[in-house]
């Protein structure tokens, strides 16, 4: 494989830093499928839960599937909690800053804050504040937050549940982060789309 010729950044020249450039864009084209392969790696170790948390991912993109919901949702409901692997005190932010450049504000804000939601359902059995969400009132995607919490995430840690394999996500997938980075168009800002979308819910049952 062609390689620069230098060995110290200093040192490089155009052709150098020309070359690199095309191939940084040939390696951000896979970033989808390294994610994946990361979620697979979810599969690992015991949580407690009765299910693993690659299932878990599984099912909470299963439920936003069947709800009708856009690819950023069902692609944000797949990897929302991939930064469980190597950021399990920060999994929320991790995997919304691995999500900014390409899906829309309103689901990369949902995934960044989910955790701080998601306490409403344990934390006062803690000893805890269960209402820590109460600090992002007024955000304009707070209910969207609530209710990606309520319909996806606290309701699929079950082992009866069935739900679609991760192979069947990988075109979604590979179809967001094939987006073109940080576009406007793409991030979308202040615009909300619905979690629930009953035509495309039917239409897809019909397959
Ligand atoms: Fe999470
Ligand atoms: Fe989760």
């Amino acid at each position: 494989m062609e390689t620069v010729k230098f060995s110290q950044m200093k040192h490089g020249d155009r052709e150098d830093y020309e070359l690199l450039r095309d191939r940084d864009v040939e390696y951000a084209g896979k970033v989808g499928d390294r994610l994946l392969e990361s979620l697979s790696q979810l599969e690992e170790g015991f949580s407690g839960f009765k299910v693993t948390r690659l299932d878990h991912s599984l099912q909470t993109a299963t439920r936003a599937w069947w709800d009708g919901a856009d690819a950023d949702w069902v692609v944000a409901a797949l990897l929302h909690d991939v930064g469980d692997l190597h950021a399990p005190y920060n999994h929320d932010e991790y995997a919304a800053l691995v999500l900014r450049p390409f899906l829309r504000e309103q689901c990369v804000w949902t995934v960044e804050v989910h955790a701080d939601f998601q306490k409403v359902y344990y934390a006062e059995k803690l000893g805890e504040d269960p209402n820590v969400r109460d600090r992002y009132r007024g955000n304009p995607y707070f209910n969207d937050c609530v209710e990606f919490c309520a319909r996806w995430d606290q309701a699929s840690f079950d082992p009866t549940y069935d739900y679609l394999p991760l192979e069947f996500f990988r075109p979604l997938v590979r179809q967001v982060f094939a987006r073109r980075a940080n576009d406007p168009a793409v991030q979308q800002p202040g615009v909300r789309m619905p979690l629930i979308d009953a035509k495309a819910a039917a239409a897809r049952k019909h397959h």
